[in-house]
C-alpha cells in the first residue's frame, strides 16, 4: 500500500476549517494508504520560542481533535515529531546539500517574516523550516502528502531536494512524493476573512452546541443586503458559502431564496447552524468519549497512543536512515 505521511503544527485549537479539510482528508486516507500523521511540534516551536510552555498540552489537545474525527491509531500511526530524533538526523544530512538560495526562494519564508508581527522570526531554524519538512516526508518515504494549497511550495522543494540527492550519492533512495490538495482548506472565518486564530473569527472544534449556534448565527453576510427585499448576492456571501460546504444538496435552493428575497440572512444563519451543528455531532460525540478535561488522567491514554506511535515510526525511520547513512558513506 502507497504511503502518506501528513503533520500539522500545535500552535492552538483546532477548528472547523481543519475538520471540513484535512481531517476529513486524513480520515479517507486510511481506506487507501498506509498513514502516518505527526504533531509538528518541532515546527511549532520555530514560532512560539519565545513562549513554548503550552506547545505539548497542544499536542494532546490536537490528539484528541484528531481521534474525535476518526483518525484511527489502530490502522494509522499517529506520533510527534520530537520523539523520533531522526527527523533531526536526516534534517542536517540535507540542510548540508539543500543549497541556500533554494530556502531563501520558499515563499511563505519571505511572506511569514514580512507578515507576522510580535515575533522574531528572522532565525536560522525557521530558515530551514521547509528542509525539515522535507525530512519528515522523507524518512518515511512517503509517497503523497496532503496539504492546503500554501504547503505546496514546501512540497516541490521537497522534491527538488530528493532529485539532488540521487544525482549528489549516485543512488535512488526516496520516491518523489506527490501532493494531494485539500479541497475546501479555505473556508473562511465568521467574519469573511481566512479563518485564523490570530483574527479571533473560528469556530472551534472544542464549542459545544449552544455557543457553536451562537457564532454560526454572529456570522457577518453580504454586507450590501441592508433590508430583506434587497435581492442577496450569495457567491459574495461567506453564510451562502458555507451552505456549499455543509449541506450541498441544499445550497442551490438556499441560494436561489437569497436571489429571489425569500430568504433573509437572519433566517439563513439561524437554519446553517442547525445544519452545522447536525455535520459536527458525530464529531462532538466522539470527543465526549474521549478522557475529559475534569480527569486528571485526561492526557495518560494520549500519551500512551503517541507512544505506540513513536515506536512504529521509528521503526521505519531507523530503517531509513541506515540507507541513508550509507549513501552519505557513514557506514
Ligand atoms: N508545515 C506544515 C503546516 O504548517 C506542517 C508540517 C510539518 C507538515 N511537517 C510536515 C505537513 C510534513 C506535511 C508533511 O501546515
Amino acid at each position: 500500500m502507497a504511503r502518506v505521511l501528513s503533520g500539522m503544527r500545535p500552535t492552538g485549537q483546532l477548528h472547523l476549517g481543519h475538520l471540513v479539510g484535512a481531517l476529513a482528508n486524513w480520515k479517507s486516507l486510511q481506506d487507501r494508504y498506509e498513514c502516518f500523521f505527526m504533531v509538528a511540534d518541532w515546527h511549532a516551536l520555530m514560532g512560539e520560542y519565545e513562549r513554548p510552555q503550552l506547545i505539548r498540552q497542544w499536542s494532546y489537545e490536537n490528539v484528541i481533535d484528531w481521534l474525535a474525527a476518526g483518525i484511527d491509531p489502530k490502522r494509522s500511526v499517529i506520533f510527534r515529531q520530537s520523539d523520533v530524533p531522526e527527523h533531526a538526523e536526516l534534517f542536517t544530512l540535507l540542510a548540508i546539500l539543500t543549497p541556500l538560495g533554494w530556502v531563501e526562494r520558499v515563499p511563505t519564508y519571505k511572506e511569514q517574516l514580512r507578515e507576522i508581527e510580535g515575533r522574531d522570526l528572522a532565525t536560522y531554524g525557521f530558515l530551514g523550516y521547509p528542509v525539515l519538512q522535507a525530512a519528515d516526508i522523507l524518512l518515511y518515504k512517503a509517497d503523497a502528502v496532503p496539504v492546503g494549497e500554501d504547503q505546496l511550495p514546501h512540497l516541490e522543494l521537497t522534491r527538488e531536494i530528493v532529485r539532488r540527492v540521487h544525482f549528489l550519492l549516485k543512488r535512488e533512495i526516496f520516491p518523489e512524493p506527490k501532493s494531494l490538495l485539500t479541497e475546501d482548506s479555505r473556508l473562511l472565518g465568521t467574519d469573511g476573512r481566512k479563518m485564523s486564530k490570530s483574527y479571533g473569527n473560528t469556530i472551534n472544534l472544542s464549542q459545544d452546541e449552544q455557543s457553536l449556534r451562537e457564532t454560526v448565527q454572529k456570522m457577518f453576510t453580504d454586507p450590501t443586503r441592508i433590508k430583506m427585499t434587497d435581492p442577496g448576492h450569495p457567491d459574495k456571501c461567506n453564510v451562502c458559502g458555507y451552505w456549499k460546504t455543509f449541506a450541498p444538496s441544499q445550497a442551490a435552493a438556499v441560494w436561489e431564496e437569497c436571489r429571489t428575497s425569500k430568504r433573509g440572512c437572519a433566517q439563513n444563519k439561524r437554519d446553517l447552524s442547525g445544519v452545522v451543528v447536525e455535520m459536527t455531532r458525530p464529531f462532538r460525540e466522539a470527543r465526549a468519549k474521549l478522557p475529559s478535561a475534569q480527569e486528571k488522567s485526561r492526557y495518560a491514554e494520549i500519551e500512551r497512543i503517541l507512544q505506540d506511535g513513536k515506536e512504529r515510526a521509528q521503526a521505519v525511520a531507523r530503517e531509513t536512515m541506515a540507507e541513508v547513512k550509507a549513501a552519505f558513506g557513514l557506514s
